[in-house]
């Protein structure tokens, strides 16, 4: 009988890397991405150098963050004579397209968020040698990602999508051309992703999308409100938080919710981009200063302090300083406890790149850094409101130099804090701390036995 030869060759493995840019939304889908790889047979590698396929996630929504990924490309240039493969994912591939592969021609894949899905498939072109693969979905899906690969880097605290795309178009923005239409996962399913996750032993979950506001439940379900409360009764989680809010949407349902349900942390980001009317109105918007003051009358009023969070744009074509001043006064106003503020950036597609882009650049920065100023001080008055309390906290690490614990509030603050030291409590539990020091950004305390 002739011998069979039973050895088995072992099947070389793909190894990618994965370099993300941008927002929440990109380093969630990072995840799903990466949890696609490996279930095709993939590995994760941590350097360019032991890659064979080199993935970007790339973010587009200011001039800066594109530039960033065409600059990391140009200098991984060397790398194409050893055969690698480069894959541009995310806002630019999606807003540049096949354009890519001229200014890049070693990139061999080019595909926005909204084809991921696709992904598989779109590996096997590659691996089949085509050298031009795309997945450019450009505003035509109505589907969304839904994956179990999710490979979740955070043991305790994970992102779930509830709604992908925007169909806001305000002037500035360029997410509505880069992420396609607004389309919402089911309840059932962002609820069994939670349930799993619980058994996992998962605590914090934060619903993301653009606008989760104008989450439709596609059967019919559950309203947003709805929906907060529901995942925040999996048994076994503690934290529900949410982003982005868009203040049009944002019904005051969503805040009695809070106000009734002790898992939904007591945090409302809901970005107001200007304190002006007339400018929001420039911005297309769709609310006035006095609309959005009216959301933030219904979160004061609460049984719960809320903490409100907000992202502004100064320098929009056509910004006065009596625009830029009503943004100040809507600042001390509403006394946010965080504020991101950018220079606006014209991007491509978007309608306000047809208006002339007004503001010099250093007037900008100017106007930027008068608000940052003024958000300092009002937040470190604010981070006062907490000398005293004992807040529950839940632990992410340790700061071996300061020998503290570091911890996040429920209101997404972070806590440094000491312990006994008898008592080393495990990362991902929850404890007391008692808070004795407010500094601008973050508090201090010590723990509570
Ligand atoms: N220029 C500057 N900032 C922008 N943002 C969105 N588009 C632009 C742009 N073109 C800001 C908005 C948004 C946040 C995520 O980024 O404040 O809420
Ligand atoms: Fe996120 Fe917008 Fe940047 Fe895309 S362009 S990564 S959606 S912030």
């Amino acid at each position: 009988m002739p011998e069979i030869d039973t050895k088995i060759e072992p099947v070389p493995e793909k190894k990618f890397y994965l370099e993300t840019f941008g927002c929440q939304m990109n380093v969630h889908d990072s995840e799903k991405v990466i949890g696609t790889l490996i279930n095709e047979g993939y590995a994760q590698v941590d350097t360019v150098e032991a890659a064979d396929l080199v993935l970007y996630n790339t973010c587009s929504i200011r001039d800066k963050a594109e530039q960033k990924v065409f600059n990391r490309l140009s200098d991984y240039k060397k790398y194409q004579k050893q055969g690698k493969k480069f894959g541009v994912l995310g806002c630019v591939a999606q807003q540049e397209g096949e354009k890519i592969f001229e200014r890049a021609p070693y990139v061999s894949l080019v595909a926005g968020s909204a084809s991921y899905r696709n992904l598989p498939q779109m590996l096997v072109q590659l691996e089949a040698g085509n050298n031009r693969v795309t997945g450019l979905d450009d505003r035509q899906t109505d589907q969304t990602f839904d994956t179990e690969f999710t490979a979740r880097t955070n043991k305790h605290r994970g992102y779930i999508t509830i709604i992908e795309g925007c169909d806001k178009f305000c002037a500035y923005c360029v997410v509505p051309y880069t992420r396609g239409k607004e389309r919402s996962r089911t309840s059932q399913s962002v609820l069994a992703e939670a349930k799993r996750m619980a058994d996992s032993g998962y605590t914090d979950i934060q619903l993301l999308g653009q606008n989760v506001n104008s989450f439709k439940d596609p059967s019919g379900e559950l309203t947003f409100a709805g929906l907060l409360l529901a995942v925040a009764q999996v048994p076994g989680i503690r934290r529900v938080r949410f982003t982005t809010s868009h203040p049009r949407d944002f019904t005051r349902d969503i805040v009695e919710a809070i106000e009734s349900e002790p898992r939904l942390c007591d945090h409302v980001h809901l970005p107001v981009q200007s304190g002006s009317s007339r400018l929001l109105k420039a911005m297309l918007r769709e609310y006035t200063r006095e609309q959005y003051l009216e959301r933030i009358s219904w979160m004061k009023a609460a049984k719960r302090h809320i903490s409100i969070s907000t992202d502004i744009i100064v320098g929009f074509p056509g910004e006065t300083i009596e625009d830029f001043e009503q943004t100040i006064t809507l600042l001390e106003e509403v006394q946010f406890d965080a504020v991101f503020a950018f220079k606006y950036s014209a991007r491509p597609n978007t309608s306000a790149i047809r208006m002339p882009d007004s503001i010099p650049e250093e007037e900008k920065s100017k106007r930027l850094a008068v608000l940052l100023e003024r958000q300092r001080q009002i937040q470190s008055t604010n981070y006062q409101r907490h000398l005293g309390e004992v807040a529950q906290v839940m632990i992410e690490g340790r700061n071996e130099a300061r020998g503290q614990m570091l911890g996040r509030h429920s209101q997404n603050k972070t806590v440094n804090f000491t312990t006994s030291a008898l008592i080393q409590p495990a990362v991902g539990s929850y404890v007391d701390v008692r808070i004795t020091k407010a500094l601008p950004n973050s508090l201090v305390g010590e723990m509570v036995i």
